[in-house]
């Protein structure tokens, strides 16, 4: 989908409108302007992510892969397909070093990405990092706090902020189409082991390091830091507790992390937002659920729903009249009792149509922009840090088994942990 596709898909008649909701769409402002230039870009460790992320370089215009690195030759090959030119580091440091990249994206494992973006700030680059950020809350910290003093772009893997779905219901949430938001439900379930094949056994650790505490922290820095994010955006609130519970009930298999979790992470005013995350079981999928007094949405399915619909038909009233007449008479429940399940309602789609893909073009689209620019767009890198921080937060909780708040020292200036909050 293209910027314009995308801006009418959204349904807004503004930008101001638009902006308000996600202000990192500034990025696209200059775009115009940015006709001609081109982002020269180095990727570090093109591996399943890196490759797919540059499948949308590719796409850009503006954009030439000038370099990849990585440490596994397969990854170096398959990344040569897609840009056939670009210059082969097997070490970061070299790559970092090319007076020709401009910026780099960040694709490596986990426990990578704190160095590889420190020294990319301290080399001059600009920095896409994948989620999560990094093993510690401190050392995102760390990474943000380098970006400011850098003065360089400073973009994170969170593609939702850039799904039109998700920035045309924000919008409705935030203008209080659905009431106030009372709670928010997050689940990523999935039916299988988490594994890659392996090609001999002394690669296990680097091919699975999804699967080991080394270079990991699960599901929560996988798959929760997307879902959390959704609710900070939906609330506009960093929540300030969290308590959780993990284990392996499942893939006894010699992994180290959790394939089950759950966390509650609470807001001041009470509400809660709940991930869980459980890989032996799909039926329920993915999704983030927003539940306002007025209306639910769900924006991954891409549909909103009001809590009061129109009332049914005459003749399925009627029946339903009979049916309560007819189980009120079983002496087995007592007439008061009714099993409250879910509504038959069937919703409206957000942006008039089945969502057909994420907000990874843009995402990218939108870096290079920045990249071309040397600007900022407003809260993208607070956002992706709070993202991070939140789910190694529930991380901590799940490890401790206690309720764990949010440390004073990691706070940014940033929402309600604004200094004109406290
Ligand atoms: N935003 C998203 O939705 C999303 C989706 C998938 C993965 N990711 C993130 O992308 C990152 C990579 O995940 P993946 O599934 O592509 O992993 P992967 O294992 O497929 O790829 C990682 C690549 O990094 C290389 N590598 C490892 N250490 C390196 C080093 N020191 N220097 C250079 N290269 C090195 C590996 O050889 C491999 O090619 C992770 O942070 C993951 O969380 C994000």
């Amino acid at each position: 989908m293209n910027r314009r596709t995308f801006i009418k898909n959204a349904g807004v008649a503004t930008g101001a409108v638009l902006l308000a909701a996600s202000p990192w769409l500034s990025a696209f402002s200059e775009s115009e302007h940015t006709k001609k230039s081109i982002a020269r870009i180095g990727v570090i460790g093109p591996g399943s992510r890196g490759q797919f992320l540059m499948s949308f370089l590719k796409k850009n215009p503006k954009t030439d892969v000038v370099a990849v690195c990585d440490v596994y030759q397969p990854s170096i090959d398959e990344a040569l397909k897609i840009y056939p030119q670009a210059k082969v580091y097997n070490d970061y440091r070299k790559l970092l070093e090319d007076k020709n990249v401009d910026a780099i994206v960040i694709a490596t494992p986990l426990n990578t990405h704190f160095d590889i973006a420190i020294d990319a700030f301290d080399a001059g680059k600009h920095v896409f990092c994948e989620k999560a950020l990094a093993m510690t809350i401190e050392d995102c910290f760390n990474m943000y706090h380098k970006h400011l003093e850098a003065g360089k772009v400073f973009f994170v893997g969170q593609q939702r902020l850039y799904d039109p779905r998700y920035i045309r219901a924000m919008e409705m949430i935030h203008a209080g189409t659905f009431g106030s938001i009372e709670a928010i439900r997050t689940f990523w379930y999935r039916n299988n082991d988490w594994r890659r094949p392996v090609p001999s056994p002394e690669l296990e650790r680097h091919i699975n390091w999804r699967l080991y505490n080394e270079y990991s922290k699960g599901l929560m820095t996988e798959l929760a830091c997307h879902q959390i994010q959704i609710g900070t955006w939906a609330l506009r609130e960093i929540p300030n507790k969290v308590m959780g519970h993990g284990a392996i009930t499942h893939w006894k298999d010699g992994r180290e992390v959790y394939d089950n979790v759950s966390c509650i992470y609470m807001f001041d005013n009470g509400v809660k937002l709940n991930f869980d995350s459980v890989i032996s079981n799909k039926f329920y999928g993915l999704e983030e659920q927003i539940l306002g007094n007025l209306g639910t949405v769900e924006p991954e399915k891409g549909k909103y729903y009001f809590e009061d619909i129109e009332p049914a038909p005459g003749f399925l009233q009627l029946i339903n009249d009979i049916e309560n007449r007819l189980f009120d008479s079983l002496p087995f429940a007592g007439t008061s009792w009714a099993p409250e399940t879910a509504n038959v309602n069937k919703g409206e789609y957000i942006i008039g149509e089945r969502p057909k893909h994420d907000g990874t073009s843009l995402n990218i689209d939108a870096f290079v922009e920045a990249v071309i620019t040397g600007k900022q767009p407003e809260n993208v890198a607070e956002e992706g840090y709070y993202a991070s921080a939140l789910c190694l937060l529930g991380h901590e909780a799940i490890v401790k088994e206690e309720i764990i708040s949010f440390p004073e020292e990691y706070k940014l200036d940033y929402l309600n942990h604004s200094s004109k909050a406290k």
